[in-house]
């Protein structure tokens, strides 16, 4: 197949390297079935002299892994500044975090240019682009601008907020006109689908009819293709984990206790302050629960050299000190609170340990977390998700126990709840998210979209040129199977 994948951060093909987001460990397993090429940054930057980009290129299961130097005279504008700073933010409901200013949303502009032109090596006579997430909003009309007609997808890993949150980034008018330069756009879910619809709707003053947006850039598909996992084959690695060693040793120093565990990248958007502030709660009000259930939390250091990581890593690191400070004694931690990364296989390892798995983020795209949490688990006596109703995998794992976030005292009410769980309830609970994760993989999610992308493309073959930006009706199209359109 001919695909390119774009995305800002890529994986190595080893299950045993510490991964920092959802994106890449994803994406992984599938990217190097389907022998294409996965394109991304290498974490490095360059001065901008040379004629040609320079990619480290290396093999990738049966495609190839190139990464590129990013331009040094506009990587932290992108990276921390615009994405990180202004979109980071608003795609995650937190105006208030929103730090943007003109100079980064140009060098925001001018990586997605040099991505646009790094990717023209890879371009064949029917290659298909896939474009991943909020790094890369532009970089389909950059790609347009070099004269690229070939069929060009676009997914958002994050949620997509309300009108008047995007609205708070001052570029977002441009940006959206810029994203209908793709021609299939793919959301987790049918908020964030309906969200920037009646963006295009509003803003734009743009027709949509049956998910189809026309402007002058053409026909754009808009579509929820909620992003999976390969259940089975989380199921098999975490029953080998068991042994590994780092889990044997967290097993051992159980001493029959019930463990929770919570693994997250340090994020505001995570819910962190929100999670232990409930244990703490959990444990004020119900002491019979200290010695018996502990918390382990994972929060992977990122994007440290933003002031609101900072400051969150701060004010997660004190309060984790002063609840193990009050409940704690000589011979027991409530809380062990770890700063770094692990691979895929101790995750899994990690998750089958744990009788309750917390994923309560205030807002997340899918949060794969709590899907490897479900498929992780021992069928014979599996363990007890607690996920917050505002991660969009809560469309899906609708018999997890679901809390909202920002409620304290039912947070805390809800973890005491699935320690004591019995047996029977616990397995209904975690058959039908399986069979939920088992209907819904990455495999699938991946086939979807790319026959999606070439639907979209077959039925803009099919259609007269527009004229610019004018209202139009549309004839009805019938929806790519795996996808529900808008
Ligand atoms: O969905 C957002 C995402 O792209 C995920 O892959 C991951 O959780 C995170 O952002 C990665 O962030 P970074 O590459 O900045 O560490």
């Amino acid at each position: 197949m001919d695909l390119v994948v774009v995305s800002n951060r890529v994986a190595r093909g080893k299950a045993n390297e510490p991964m920092t987001g959802g994106l890449a460990a994803a994406l992984l397993p599938v990217v190097e079935k389907s022998g294409a090429i996965w394109v991304g940054s290498s974490g490095r930057v360059c001065d901008g002299s040379q004629s040609e980009p320079f990619a480290e290129v290396e093999a990738l299961g049966t495609g190839a892994l190139a990464m590129f130097d990013l331009p040094a005279a506009h990587y932290g504008g992108y990276y921390e500044g615009f994405a990180n700073s202004a979109l980071w933010p608003a795609l995650h409901s937190r105006s208030d975090l929103i730090r943007v200013s003109h100079e980064d949303y140009l060098s925001y502009r001018e990586v997605n240019a040099f991505m646009a032109r790094a990717l023209l090596r890879f371009r064949m006579p029917d290659t298909l682009f896939w474009v991943q997430d909020y790094h890369f909003l532009a970089l389909g009309a950059e790609l347009r601008e070099l004269g690229v007609s070939e069929p060009i997808g676009f997914f958002l890993h994050t949620p997509w907020p309300s009108r008047s949150v995007i609205s708070a980034v001052p570029h977002y008018r441009e940006l959206i006109q810029a994203m209908l330069a793709y021609d299939l756009i793919g959301f987790q879910t049918e908020e964030d689908c309906e969200n920037f619809l009646s963006c295009v709707r509003v803003e734009l003053g743009l027709a949509v009819c049956d998910g189809v947006v026309v402007s002058r850039r053409g026909r754009t598909r808009v579509a929820v293709f909620p992003i999976g996992i390969d259940a089975e084959n989380f199921m098999r690695a975490a029953a080998r984990a068991i042994t590994h060693p780092e889990v044997s040793r967290l097993r051992k120093s159980l001493n029959g206790e019930k463990l929770a565990i919570g693994v997250d990248r340090l994020d505001y958007s995570k819910g962190l302050v929100n999670r232990i502030s409930a244990f703490d709660r959990m444990w004020t009000n119900e002491p019979a629960l200290l010695r018996s259930v502990s918390l382990l939390q994972i929060a992977t250091p990122s994007r440290g050299s933003i002031e609101a990581y900072g400051n969150l890593q701060n004010e997660v690191a004190r309060l984790v000190s002063d609840v193990n400070g009050r409940h704690g004694e000589v011979d027991w931690t409530p809380i062990r609170y770890l700063n770094k990364g692990y691979g895929q296989t101790v995750l899994a390892g990690l998750y089958r340990t744990a009788q309750v798995g917390v994923v309560t983020p205030l807002h997340d795209g899918m949060n794969l977390v709590a899907k490897e949490y479900v498929a992780a688990q021992n069928p014979a006596d599996p363990g007890v998700l607690v996920l917050s109703k505002f991660a969009g995998a809560a469309n899906e794992l609708d018999t997890a126990l679901m809390v909202n976030p920002h409620d304290i005292d039912s947070m805390a009410r809800a973890i005491a709840m699935a320690v004591a769980m019995p047996l029977s309830e616990r397995r209904l609970r975690y058959e039908a998210m399986m069979d939920r994760l088992r209907a819904h993989s990455i495999q699938q999610w991946f086939a979807d979209f790319v026959g999606g992308l070439r639907d979209a493309q077959a039925d803009k073959a099919s259609v007269e040129p527009l004229l610019p930006d004018s209202p139009t009706i549309l004839p009805q199209h019938p929806a790519h199977s795996g996808a529900r359109l808008h």
